[in-house]
This record gives structure tokens, sequence and C-alpha cells, in this order.
């Protein structure tokens, strides 16, 4: 029954949250359609959680995706030894990175009184989810060894099934605790991202790391406006 909801009820209403929500959001109302930046009110910290952050978990959710969309690949690559090990260990060192970007963003609008006013309840539960993610993510690399192995043979045929409307729950069944809610936190991050600042990785979402975010200029009298 729970296995049920987790892998077949929720990912399918997070996609279709993901598919309706989105485009309405993006006619209804544009300007809403940003990860509102706060670097203009704190720039110090935000430059340590926000690049640890992003250049962590890029990386790491590519990899995923990897696996889904070119198992056989994976599997031969994997195959060898030692690219198993030095991926699994690239792959933990990013997944921390990533983690300590996030516990620094959270840690950032707790202790920034400017911030407070801005923050809203959508941006608490969202870097509750993705610390909760990274966490869970982090878990399974260094207690669950070779993840991108196994995941091959019960994640992946997984998202095939799904993809191909015939979901299949039972290759999610018995795996661990810690592994089906890493899955099922990433089915509701998907379900949020459209009522979220999240929506702004569908705009361009490789821009900033060759821009800041935002660029601010101030009209000052003397520029004669
Ligand atoms: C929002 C989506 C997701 C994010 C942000 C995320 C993030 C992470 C992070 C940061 C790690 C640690 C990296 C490492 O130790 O290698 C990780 C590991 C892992 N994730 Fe995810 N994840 C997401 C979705 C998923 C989904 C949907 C699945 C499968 C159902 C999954 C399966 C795994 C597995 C098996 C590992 C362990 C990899 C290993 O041991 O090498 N993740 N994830």
């Amino acid at each position: 029954m729970l296995n049920t909801f987790l892998f077949v009820v929720l990912p399918y209403a997070a996609l279709a949250l993901f598919a309706f929500v989105t485009p309405y959001r993006y006619f209804s109302n544009r300007l809403t359609w940003s990860a509102y930046s706060t670097q203009f009110l704190e720039r110090k910290t935000l430059y340590w959680g926000s690049n640890s952050w992003h250049y962590g978990v890029i990386p790491v959710v590519v990899a995923h995706f990897f696996g889904i969309f070119a198992p056989d690949a994976m599997q031969s690559i994997l195959a060898n030894r030692q690219a198993l090990i030095l991926l699994e260990s690239a792959g933990l060192g990013l997944g921390l990175f990533a983690l300590f970007g996030c516990l620094v963003l959270i840690v950032r609008r707790l202790v920034t009184p400017f911030l407070g006013p801005v923050t809203t309840a959508g941006d608490w539960i969202l870097l509750a989810l993705l610390l909760f993610q990274t966490a869970t993510g982090v878990y399974m690399g260094m207690f669950l060894r070779w993840g991108s192995q196994w995941y091959l043979h019960t994640a992946v045929p997984y998202f095939h099934s799904l993809l191909l409307f015939h979901p299949q729950a039972e290759y999610m069944s018995d795996v661990p605790m810690v592994f089906k809610l890493h899955a099922a936190g990433a089915f509701l991050i998907v379900a949020l991202l459209p009522f979220t600042k999240l929506v702004h990785l569908l705009y361009v979402p490789f821009d900033f790391l060759k821009d800041p975010p935002i660029l601010y200029r101030w009209r000052s009298p003397k520029a004669g406006g």
C-alpha cells in the first residue's frame, strides 16, 4: 500500500502538477519566474552557499539522469573497478559539497535579519526538502556503498516502467527505507517545483555559472536619470 502510494501515486501526481502548473505560472505571471535574488541584501555567505550547492548538486543530478538514459554505457563504465571507485568517490565529494552549501544557505537565512521578511514558507519548505534529499543521498553514498551500481538494477528499471506508463513499484519494494525516502523526496521536489523559486532551474539554468544572477544598477542623481 505504502509502496503503491510512494512509487505510483506520488510520481504521477508530481508529474501532473509539474506539467500543468509550470506553464500556467509561466503564462499567467512571468515576473515571478525567478529565484528572487537576495544578493543585494547579503552576498558574502550567499557566495559560499550558492556556489557550493550548485557546483555540488548539478553534476550529481546529471549523473542520476545518465543512469536512466544510458544504463548500458553506465554499466560498462562501472564494470571497471577503478572507474567505479573514482566515480563513487567523486559523487560523494560532490554530495558533501552540496550538503555544505545547503546548510550554509539555511543558516544564512536564519542569522541574517534582512532576509526574514523576504523568506516565505515556500522557501523554508524547499530548503528543508533539499537538505533532506542531499542528506539521504550522502548517507547512501557513505553507508550503502556502490549505489551507482545497485541503482541500475532497482531505480533505473523502475523509472523506465514509469516512463512507459506501466509502473512497476516492485523494483523499489525491497530496497532500504532511506532509499525509498530519497526517491519520494525527489517526487515531492518535482511536485513543489512550479510553486517555489526552484522554478528558476527551467530558465537558462547554466547562466549563473558565468554571470551573477542579477546585475543591480543604481541610478544616482548625478547620472542624470
Ligand atoms: C531532486 C532529485 C535528487 C537529488 C537532488 C539527489 C541528490 C543526491 C545526492 C546529493 C546524492 C549523494 C551523492 C553521492 O554520494 O554519490 C545522491 C545519491 C544517490 N541518489 Fe539521489 N537525488 C535525487 C533523486 C534521486 C532519485 C529519484 C533516485 C532514485 C530513485 C536517487 C538515487 C540515488 C542513489 C542510489 C544514490 C547513491 C549513489 C551512490 O552511492 O553512489 N536520487 N542523490
